[in-house]
């Protein structure tokens, strides 16, 4: 059993790798300052302290627990927000990162696993994408995610801490055990979305772009389930612990889904027949974006299990209380 920092635990992803690490027997101690998520969506079980790593006080604290590692996945998201307001993506993602790693090396914490993202690539110059694509984010929030993936190669160099950094792909799904149903908050991806429109909290879904050079026109991305997401967080802090060394790995399932066949599949499962409006297409939205997820096999034994459509759409319909 080891203590188990998870920084940013109390959100979509870190409520699932809380429940998994406190399944695994591990004690979880989540640290959150709660910008995006709500205290009572927080894991039972795992401990939980009210921070900002905005703050080195707070997370300085936080670290004098005994901490064995850190699970980071606390920072702000929305693409397009960052490309408008890129001081607050700054501060809360480079700032914050380098207040925790600062902390760690201070208390001698040496393993982290960084929540990093297929935003870190930018357009893509081959499918399916593997970790040696060139990182040329096109907005601002990727940039973050790989400057943060900079910093902590130099921190591996020279203060000897060891990270697994984890390149998500498009995170989606609700716990295949059903514990955790904690819905995000103010959701800008497609299936949150969706789901609104299926429970009438939306009169309708945008689709943006059904022209594109695609089978059906409209976009294909590479959707993982958050079960898989959390099961490869374990695995990951296992390979830390013994092998002592880091590593970048895509999470992703190699193969996609249109928006079209999310919305055909949600439609069927669901039987509700929610309106769909056909927009223009959004500047910067690619075709086609697929993973190469061949490392995370090697290194950690790691396959998605859960990432069919089936899987993932009813398991969010359970969490936004749909019965199919
Ligand atoms: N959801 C996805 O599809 C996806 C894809 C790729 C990468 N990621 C990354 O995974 C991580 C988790 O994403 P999520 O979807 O669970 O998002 P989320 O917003 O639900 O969770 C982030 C959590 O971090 C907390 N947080 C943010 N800033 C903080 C700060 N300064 N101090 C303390 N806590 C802070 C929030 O309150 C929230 O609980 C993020 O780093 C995100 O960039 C997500």
């Amino acid at each position: 059993m080891s203590n188990i920092l998870v920084v940013g635990g109390a959100g979509y992803i870190g409520s699932h790798v809380t429940k998994e690490l406190i399944k695994a027997g591990h004690k979880a101690i989540v640290f959150d300052n709660l910008i995006t998520s709500r205290k009572e969506d927080i894991v039972s079980g795992a401990d939980f302290i009210f921070g900002d790593v905005r703050n080195p006080a707070d997370i300085g604290g936080a670290m004098k627990q005994d901490i064995d590692a850190v699970i980071y996945l606390a920072a702000l998201k929305a693409a397009g927000e960052s490309m408008v307001i890129p001081e607050k993506y700054a501060v809360n993602n480079i700032s914050g990162a380098i207040n925790l790693f600062n902390a760690m090396a201070e208390n001698n914490v040496k393993k982290i696993i960084f929540s990093s993202t297929a935003a870190v690539y930018g357009e893509p110059q081959y499918l399916p994408i593997d970790e040696k694509h060139p990182t040329e984010p096109i907005n601002f929030y990727g940039f973050t995610k790989l400057e943060i993936e900079r910093i902590l190669k130099w921190y591996d160099k020279l203060k000897n801490i060891r990270f697994a950094a984890l390149r998500y792909f498009n995170a989606v799904g609700y716990d295949v055990e059903g514990v955790v149903n904690s819905l995000e908050q103010q959701p800008n991806n497609l299936l949150p979305v969706v789901m609104e429109a299926v429970i009438g909290k939306r009169p309708q879904v945008e689709l943006f772009g059904d022209d594109y050079d695609t089978p059906d026109g409209t976009c294909v991305r590479d959707y993982i389930h958050v079960s898989d997401l959390s099961s490869a967080h374990l695995l990951a802090l296992d390979y830390l612990i013994k092998y002592d060394e880091s590593f970048t790995a895509n999470l992703g399932t190699e193969s996609g889904l249109s928006v079209k066949e999310i919305i055909d599949a949600v439609k069927k499962i669901s039987g509700v027949d929610f309106v769909v409006k056909i927009s223009p297409r959004r500047p910067g939205d690619p075709p086609k974006l697929l993973a190469n997820s061949q490392k995370a096999y090697d290194l950690l034994g790691w396959k998605a299990q859960y990432s069919d459509i089936d899987t993932i759409v009813k398991t969010m319909l359970r969490a936004y209380g749909h019965s199919s």
